[in-house]
């Protein structure tokens, strides 16, 4: 797998100390709250991302799961976000904080939020790791956003090319062969 990778763009540690000031900035959004929140993840790019989050936030949690896909085998354009897998969770009357791995276009995180509006939570926010700030519109915005990031393809920490290096512990640029070959 280290041989597939070009450059490391954001480090192992880089990544453990932002997602540690994010924990802190969101606990300090949901103080002593009752019955607590819903984190709904968006699968699969956010499960490293989620996993490492949710163990720093003191207050009780449920989590639900979404499954949202834009990205079909070995491409690095996005086609279309659409719904795989729909909530799991009820959250009528909760707040929600949607976990995402990365705001490209958009597309993806303003599907999920026009569907989990249908379930009439009482707030929405949410927590992106990566923002890719020259694509992402106006209308779709992360409250909570780890790093911004140039607009070129990443691996590691949960995201995939064609279903690989997601247990790769940094956020990294391919090869430019290892894009085309799969
Ligand atoms: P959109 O364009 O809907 O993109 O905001 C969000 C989803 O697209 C995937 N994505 C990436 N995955 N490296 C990846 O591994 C990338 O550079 C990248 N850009 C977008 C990802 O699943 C994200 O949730």
């Amino acid at each position: 797998m280290e041989g597939d990778i070009e450059r490391v763009l954001i480090s192992e540690q880089q990544l453990a100390q932002r997602v540690d000031e994010m924990a802190r900035d969101i606990a300090a959004c949901y103080p002593e709250m009752d019955p607590g929140l819903v984190m709904v993840p968006i699968l699969s790019g956010s499960i490293i991302f989620l996993a490492d989050l949710i163990r720093l936030l003191p207050m009780k949690m449920k989590l639900g799961m979404i499954t949202v896909s834009s990205y079909s085998g070995a491409v690095t354009e996005s086609q279309g976000a659409s719904l795989k897998m729909d909530l799991n969770i009820d959250i009528r009357g909760q707040h929600v904080l949607i976990i995402d791995d990365i705001l490209d276009t958009g597309g993806t995180l303003r599907l999920v939020r026009e569907r989990l509006r249908l379930h009439e939570p009482k707030s929405i926010r949410t927590a992106v790791l990566l923002r890719k700030p020259s694509k992402a519109p106006k209308d779709v915005v992360a409250d909570f956003v780890g790093f911004e990031i140039a607009d070129e393809f990443v691996v590691g920490y949960g995201l995939d090319y064609d279903g690989h290096y997601r247990n790769y512990p940094n956020i990294a640029v391919l090869k430019a062969d290892r894009y085309t070959t799969g």
